[in-house]
């Protein structure tokens, strides 16, 4: 085992092409990159802040890069998971198999912790535990009750002040902008032909905006998938575009699970999918007054609105979701806890749940240009939210009190209008029922991109990842290895219904995605 995997590490150290690589790839520190498929991992200096271009200070970037299947390689692609917080390596070594085959198995993948996250540059607002976990306790949801909005405003207050004085040096280094020429600075020290191959999910649709917006000359080909609406992300108090869509899919659920009752418990003989939908609001409203005692877990409005929310970004959880909100309305809870375990993961935050938190905060809210000077400013924003989704309208207040109140600005924001000619043009993916990141904000973006094309996936989730489609993979691989785009107007259909016997280990690579998602995606 050991030699094979020297072999390779040799073979992946060998130059591709012309220029002088200046990354060394070796062994990944198992603890914190892990596949089921070759790894290799590799730092590269960049500096520090691009705009004092006087100064020598650097960062390092810390890489990771799964080989291409079928050698010769014929290039790298680059990826961006999201968040903004998930770390670049972990992930790609989590779905490495899965992205393999969604890229043709030719080219090269390539991902890293951007600064901010992992431990390229990290950013942090204590040192101390209990501080840290008080700062995800108290993320109440705005309507859980009638002093919620005030403590979420004041702990915005306290978070901002606590970020500052941590992390003061730092805080203004890791926005996107500078996230974009660290990967121009990734795709030149490859030494391969000096163009960026790019695949951004979620948060990663912004970066890829950005960095397409800044350097259209150096875009072979990107791919923007579960998109935002990079200009909210930048310029308005709130994303309220991500969440237009969410109570239509949030509706989704019970229209599918009516649609396959003998898979879905929650159907009921007779009962309508809005009925269904109607009970289960009214199933919200009892526990934020009525908690229920799930052994020592106490279910109460938070937490179940946190099960329902991860469970919107994948339909992987929507069994164990039905089953529990089954369990809740039957009172029937025996196997509840281990229902809602399945989705949540475990129990309390982590210390991973604790960094990614603190770099959500840290990079959306350095990028964020507008600031809310009192709660009564803040009031017509809640609002706004709370109009636009009624599922996540007071999930989302959280981040917005946060990044009203924050003490930094990143030291170069993108100020464009994302309007640019790339060399190749984007393909960009939306699928008809994300309620995270809905189709309008896919279209949106790719209005201002010449000659780019939407493909949109018929089915719920966020991002293509959520949605098993061989149609999917048949366009995205054409779309690598030939730079093909599907015609204007295709919509590919997905594999599986929502509620299907098809057992996870059939759909293969989106398994193994599903299994993942609500876990790399972090709910803000
Ligand atoms: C590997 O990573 C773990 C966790 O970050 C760290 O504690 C350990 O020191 C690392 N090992 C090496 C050899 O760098
Ligand atoms: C950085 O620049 C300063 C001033 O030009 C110089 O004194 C120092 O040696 C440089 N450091 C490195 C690591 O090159
Ligand atoms: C469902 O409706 C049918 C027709 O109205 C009725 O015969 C049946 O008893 C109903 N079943 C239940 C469980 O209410
Ligand atoms: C929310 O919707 C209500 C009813 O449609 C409307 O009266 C109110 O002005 C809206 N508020 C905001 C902030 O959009
Ligand atoms: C807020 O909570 C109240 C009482 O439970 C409920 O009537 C109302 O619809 C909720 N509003 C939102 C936006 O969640
Ligand atoms: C895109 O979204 C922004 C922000 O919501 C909006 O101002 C702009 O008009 C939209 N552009 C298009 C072409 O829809
Ligand atoms: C890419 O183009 C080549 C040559 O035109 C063709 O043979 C191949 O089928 C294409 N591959 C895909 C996936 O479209
Ligand atoms: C799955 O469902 C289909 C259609 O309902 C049925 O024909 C098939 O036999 C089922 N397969 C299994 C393994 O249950």
């Amino acid at each position: 085992m050991a030699s094979i995997l020297q072999l390779f590490f040799l073979a992946a150290a060998t130059p591709s092409s012309n220029s002088k690589p200046e990354i060394q790839w070796g062994a990944c520190n198992a603890t914190e990159v892990g596949s089921s498929v070759p790894i290799v991992c590799g730092n590269l200096e960049v500096p520090l802040d691009y705009t004092e271009p006087s100064s020598n200070a650097t960062l390092t970037l810390q890489l990771a890069r799964v080989p291409a299947s079928s050698q010769p390689s014929k290039g790298s692609i680059l990826f961006n998971f999201g968040g903004p917080g998930a770390t670049g390596r972990g992930t790609l070594g989590l779905l490495g198999p899965a992205l393999l085959a969604l890229t043709s198995g030719h080219y090269d993948l390539i991902a890293f912790d951007p600064r901010g996250t992992g431990n390229t540059l990290p950013f942090s607002c204590t040192d101390n535990d209990i501080e840290g976990d008080t700062m995800l306790s108290e993320l109440i949801l705005g309507n859980s009750s009638d002093v919620a909005l005030g403590r979420l405003w004041t702990r915005g207050t306290i978070n901002a002040e606590l970020c500052f004085q941590k992390s003061k040096a730092t805080g203004s280094l890791i926005g996107t902008a500078f996230v974009a020429r660290d990967l121009i600075s990734v795709v030149d020290a490859l030494g391969e032909d000096g163009m960026l191959r790019y695949w951004g999910f979620s948060y990663g649709t912004t970066l890829g905006a950005t960095v397409a917006s800044m350097f259209p000359e150096k875009i072979d080909r990107m791919i923007l998938d579960g998109v935002q609406n990079p200009h909210q992300y930048y310029n308005s108090p709130a994303d309220f575009e991500e969440w237009s869509f969410s109570d239509n899919e949030f509706s989704g659920i019970f229209s599918s699970c009516v649609a396959a009752p003998d898979l879905c418990s929650l159907a009921r003989e007779n009962s309508t999918a809005a009925e269904l939908e109607q009970s289960v609001w009214d199933l919200i409203d009892t526990v934020k007054y009525h908690p229920i005692a799930l052994g020592s877990f106490m279910l109460d409005y938070n937490t179940l609105k946190a099960i329902i929310v991860l469970s919107m970004y994948t339909t992987f959880y929507w069994p164990a979701l039905t089953t529990l909100l089954d369990m809740l309305l039957t009172g029937n809870t025996q196997g509840a806890l281990a229902a809602a375990l399945e989705i949540l993961g475990g129990l309390g935050p982590t210390e991973e749940a604790r960094q990614m938190f603190m770099s959500v905060m840290g990079i959306h809210c350095a990028d964020r240009t507008v600031r809310l000077s009192s709660f009564d400013d803040f009031l017509p924003v809640v609002n706004k939210l709370y109009n636009t989704s009624k599922i996540f309208g007071d999930v989302t207040p959280e981040i917005t009190a946060i990044c009203a109140q924050w003490k930094m600005k990143a030291q170069e924001i993108y100020d464009g209008d994302f309007k640019a000619k790339t060399k190749k043009p984007v393909l960009f993916i939306g699928n008809t029922g994300d309620g995270f990141t809905p189709l309008t904000s896919a279209y949106n973006v790719s209005s201002g991109f010449k000659d780019s094309v939407v493909l949109e996936v018929n089915g719920y989730g966020h991002s293509s990842l959520a949605v098993p489609s061989t149609c999917v993979l048949n366009v995205v691989t054409a779309y690598w290895l030939n730079g093909t785009l599907p015609e204007l107007g295709t919509i590919c259909q997905a594999d599986t219904p929502p509620f299907s016997n098809t057992t996870l280990t059939k759909r293969n690579a989106w398994g193994d995605i599903s299994r993942h998602l609500g876990k790399i995606f972090q709910p803000i």
